[in-house]
């Protein structure tokens, strides 16, 4: 039994949505069998909604693609799957250029920005990944004029009892050791009007690190790296969300070499206007 599942035993007004959170799978680069067993603890866990934040491939070649597509058609429930840097032909220009995002639309989705709803929740997808960039980091993504009006028009007309999620690829929070990958670009000018609209949670990846985080009653989460072997001082990780308008918990689960175990887990409550309030943390 998880610690999600001890909290929802205890308080029965715990919400019902139950959200995987996985990021930065990188097919091409991926752990032998890790795919295969993180499936399995996914279905066994029975989540409403799976969400993949972004960088589902290394190179952005067909056959990562292929194997990304495999792994997303078995999983259970609603997902979510937005692109990420790694999803965009690094060395290919004229790929990147001309025509950036025809293997995902041939392989994944014909839709780049999806948005997914239930009666407990409203999904907002955004792709940040961007095929040019003024800075010289081409991997830094961010967050247009169009996209912020998309988003904010969506959770604007969900529903009182839906739980707002937006996911995107790049981060909305940074702790000050990562501050130089940088945040997603318009942060400043995003993040407020998201706050205004309705969003509850923002699920990231990016940068191969778990944490979740309380930006002004905003909660940001970030997933780390589900199955690849590009980690960054961190073990494989997902996250394992509780989520509803009124309470949201964050269950990092981490690799221990034989299962996902919860490692980490953190909950918020909301407190009136001013959005969420951090309740509980505490490691597993
Ligand atoms: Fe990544
Ligand atoms: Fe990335």
């Amino acid at each position: 039994m998880t610690e999600t599942d001890n909290l929802l035993a205890q308080n029965p007004i715990l919400p019902t949505t139950r959200i995987v959170h996985l990021s930065d799978l990188h097919f091409g680069a991926v752990t032998p069998g890790l795919a295969e067993r993180l499936l399995e603890q996914i279905h066994s866990l029975e989540p409403n909604l799976v969400v993949i934040s972004g960088d589902l491939t290394q190179r952005a070649r067909s056959r990562e693609f292929r194997e990304a597509a495999a792994f997303i058609k078995a999983l259970p429930g609603q997902s979510l799957v937005v692109p990420g840097n790694h999803d965009l032909a690094a060395f290919d220009l004229p790929e990147r250029l001309l025509y950036p995002w025809q293997k995902w639309r041939n392989f994944i989705s014909p839709e780049l920005e999806p948005t997914v709803e239930a009666d407990g929740y409203l999904g907002i997808g955004l792709n940040t990944a961007r095929r040019l960039s003024a800075h010289l980091d081409w991997s830094r993504g961010r967050i247009n004029l169009r996209q912020l009006l998309h988003a904010e028009h969506l959770a604007k007309q969900s529903r009182p009892e839906q739980v707002c999620v937006l996911v995107t690829h790049h981060p909305f929070f940074l702790m000050d050791h990562m501050k130089h990958r940088g945040l997603v670009g318009r942060f400043g000018i995003a993040w407020p009007r998201l706050k205004a609209a309705g969003i509850d949670l923002i699920l990231s990846g990016h940068i191969h690190l778990a944490y979740a985080h309380l930006c002004q009653g905003m909660i940001v989460a970030h997933a780390g790296s589900g199955i690849s072997h590009r980690l960054k001082g961190e073990a494989n990780s997902f996250n394992l969300i509780s989520a509803s308008k009124e309470q949201i918990q964050i269950e990092q689960m981490h690799d221990d070499g034989k299962q996902y175990v919860s490692h980490h887990h953190q909950l918020f409550k909301r407190q009136g206007e001013d959005g969420f309030v951090e309740i509980t943390a505490s490691a597993a």
